[in-house]
Formats: C-alpha cells, structure tokens, sequence
C-alpha cells in the first residue's frame, strides 16, 4: 500500500474539512438542528407493521423501540448482540409504555452479533423463516472503535458498520420485497450514517483496492469511523440506483441522527473521549430524540430513496460524495463490497437482481 500519512495538522487542509466547514449552511444547520425538536409521525402510523431494530439495547437503537411501540408497530424485532441484551430491552421499553400499547405490540428479542459473518447469516435465515411480513428495517448498530480490533479479517468498524450491515440488508431484501407485492407497501431500509461522513478523509480511495487498504492496521485512526459513515453513504446510493433499474419497491435511505448522548463513544481514547463528551452535554440530542430521526426515516416516503436524510429531510451529502472522485469511489465501493460478500455468502448480490 502506498504511503499517504501526512502530518497529523494536515488534516485540516484535507479537502473534506474545508468543504464541511466552508460551508455555512452546513455549520449553522447542525448548531440550529441540535434545538429542534424532531418531529415523529402520526399515532398508529406503524399500525399492522413488522419491524427490525438492531444495537437495540442502549442509545438510539433502544428509543428507536420505544417511539415504534408507541406508534402501533405490531411486531418488532429486537435485535441485539445477545438474547439478554434483547431482553432486557424488551423488559426496559414495555415497562414504559401503556397497557394497550403493549397489548398492542408483540416484542422479539432475537441476538446478532455484528462482528460475526456466520451470526449475520443466521439472523436473515431466521428472518426468512419466521417473519411472515417485514416492513422497516432500521440498521442502528454501529461503533467508534479506538483500537485497530480485526473482526473477519477487517478493522471492526469496517466490519461492523459497513461489511456486515449491508450483508444484513441484502439478506432481507427479499423478505422486504415479498412484503411489498403481499401487502402492497413500500418497505423501508434505513441505514444510520452520519455527518461524520463530511470529515473523511478517506486516503484510501487511492489504493488499488479500498477494503484491503482499509485493513491495515497502521493507518488506524480517528478518520476509520468517519470513512466507515461514508461508505455507508456511498453504497446507499448505488444500491438505490440498482434497486431502481430492476423495479426493486423497496425505499433505501440513510439518516444523520445529529449528535446525540449514548455511549458511541465509550471507546475512544480517553482525552478524545471526554472533549466529545464535553461538547454532547453542552449540544447533544437526548438518545429520545435523536432516536425520531431513525423512526422518522424508517417511516419516510420513496422522496427519500438513495438519500442523505439529517433530522427528518433530505439533505445534501458532502460535496465529496457528488464529486466526479466521489461517484468513482461509490461504484467501487459497492463492486468490491459485494464481491466480499459473494465470497462470505455465494450469489448473494442475486437479492438485488
Ligand atoms: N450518538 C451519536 O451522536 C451518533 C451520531 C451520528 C451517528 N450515530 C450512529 O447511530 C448508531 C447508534 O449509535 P448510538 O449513538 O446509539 O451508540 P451506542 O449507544 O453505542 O449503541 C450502539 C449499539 O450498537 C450495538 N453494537 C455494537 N457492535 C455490535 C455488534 N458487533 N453486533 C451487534 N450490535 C452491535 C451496541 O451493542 P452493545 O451494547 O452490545 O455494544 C449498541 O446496541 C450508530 O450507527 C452510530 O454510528 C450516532
């Protein structure tokens, strides 16, 4: 792999940070964001709904649960990285809601394990198997890992964020697909991004293969998780593209959550760590109200299909993404992406034909 380590200043130089903070309507709409108060939807807007909720144990995922039971979901998944997590999910939400909105909703508590190919697998094929209809997927989990960890032979938030989240989606496309021509709905399948996606610097979309350079431990740095928000960015928008060109009736979108106070960044190391508290305590979102903007997406229209949505609207990406660089990377992204996991999960890209 070509070295491209720069000085640690230079990051401020690096295109993606002048971009971010260049542009004014991006710095005032993120202060002027954090105030607002999200807007939910309607009461028994999920009404007759299945939904899946994963990293549902704590923080957004956890609140996610929460709004979705009290707006009418009948049926939601909670997916955490063990049956007792989910449990004491399911426990921690129904003791807060009312008798009928618990009579109302029947709880799963189901384990997937991020960081496992195998536990992912086992999850679609649970899905495949016990869910007669599947309408929003919300693809929460996610880490700020600190320390280079390899999880499948990738860095773990590589893993975890990006590898294993898309071979979940793609796994359930077509339980999402027959949900559709059922029930004549346009499900949806939200991924949980980021405006950190604005600081990637993203060296390695000069290596001759991105996941490989994305791999090697020596570069590890703050700017993996950043990078690991874009790529979910970039492979949301060639997945729509493709759904789109063979009449997949699915909606694929991904939210900025904005900054909100969970535990993301338990991590990280320890003075970065209690800067990027200092600054949630002064501006954070509370994880309740960070969590409408991942219910708001989970129940948006085709408007925001291949989307950027921050709070609850389509919102413009980073102008990296849309650059000539950035469009060459997104298909790059998704071509070697898929063909990781074809070769974790053959023929899996057929869910998408
Ligand atoms: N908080 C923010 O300011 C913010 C801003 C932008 C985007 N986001 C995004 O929002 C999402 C939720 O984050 P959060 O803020 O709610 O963080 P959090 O409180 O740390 O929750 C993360 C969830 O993901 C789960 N998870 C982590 N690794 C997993 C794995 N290998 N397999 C299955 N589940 C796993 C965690 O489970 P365990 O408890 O078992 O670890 C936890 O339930 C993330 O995708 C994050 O990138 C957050």
């Amino acid at each position: 792999m070509a070295n491209r380590r720069q000085h640690p200043l230079s990051v401020f130089t690096e295109t993606n940070y002048l971009h971010a903070f260049a542009n004014p309507g991006y710095i005032t709409h993120l202060f002027w964001a954090q105030w607002q108060t999200v807007p939910l939807p309607e009461p028994g807007f999920f009404a007759d709904q299945t939904i899946i909720v994963t990293g549902a144990n704590v923080g957004l995922g956890l609140e996610a649960v929460r709004h979705f039971a009290r707006l009418g979901a009948t049926r939601v998944i909670v997916a955490c990285r063990s049956v007792e997590k989910a449990e004491a999910a399911v426990a921690n939400v129904r003791q807060s809601l009312t008798p009928e909105q618990d009579a109302a909703c029947k709880f799963e508590a189901w384990d997937v394990d991020l960081g496992s190919f195998a536990s992912v697998a086992a999850f679609g094929r649970r899905a495949a198997a016990e869910l007669d209809r599947l309408d929003a997927v919300v693809e929460n989990a996610g880490i700020a890992a600190g320390d280079y960890t390899p999880l499948e032979g990738y860095e773990s938030s590589i893993t975890v964020n990006v590898l294993s989240t898309f071979y979940m989606g793609l796994l359930l496309l077509p339980l999402l697909r027959r949900t559709a021509t059922q029930y004549n709905v346009r499900p949806r399948l939200t991924f949980i991004s980021s405006d950190a996606h604005f600081f990637a610097r993203f060296a390695e979309q000069y290596e001759p293969s991105i996941f490989d350079a994305l791999k090697d431990p020596s570069t590890m740095s703050h700017d993996r998780y950043n990078v690991s928000k874009l790529l979910e960015i970039l492979a949301v928008r060639e997945l729509a593209g493709i759904l789109d060109k063979n009449n997949v009736p699915v909606t694929v979108n991904t939210v900025n959550p904005g900054l909100c106070r969970t535990q993301l960044f338990r991590s990280l190391p320890f003075g970065i760590r209690h800067l990027v508290h200092g600054v949630l305590y002064t501006v954070g979102r509370t994880a309740s109200m960070g969590a409408r903007t991942l219910v708001s997406a989970a129940a948006a229209g085709p408007e925001t299909h291949g989307q950027y949505l921050d709070t609850t609207e389509v919102w413009p990406v980073s102008t990296y993404v849309t650059s000539e660089a950035g469009n060459k990377a997104q298909r790059r992204v998704w071509a070697e992406m898929l063909d990781i996991l074809d070769a974790v999960h053959p023929d899996i890209s057929k869910n998408i034909e």
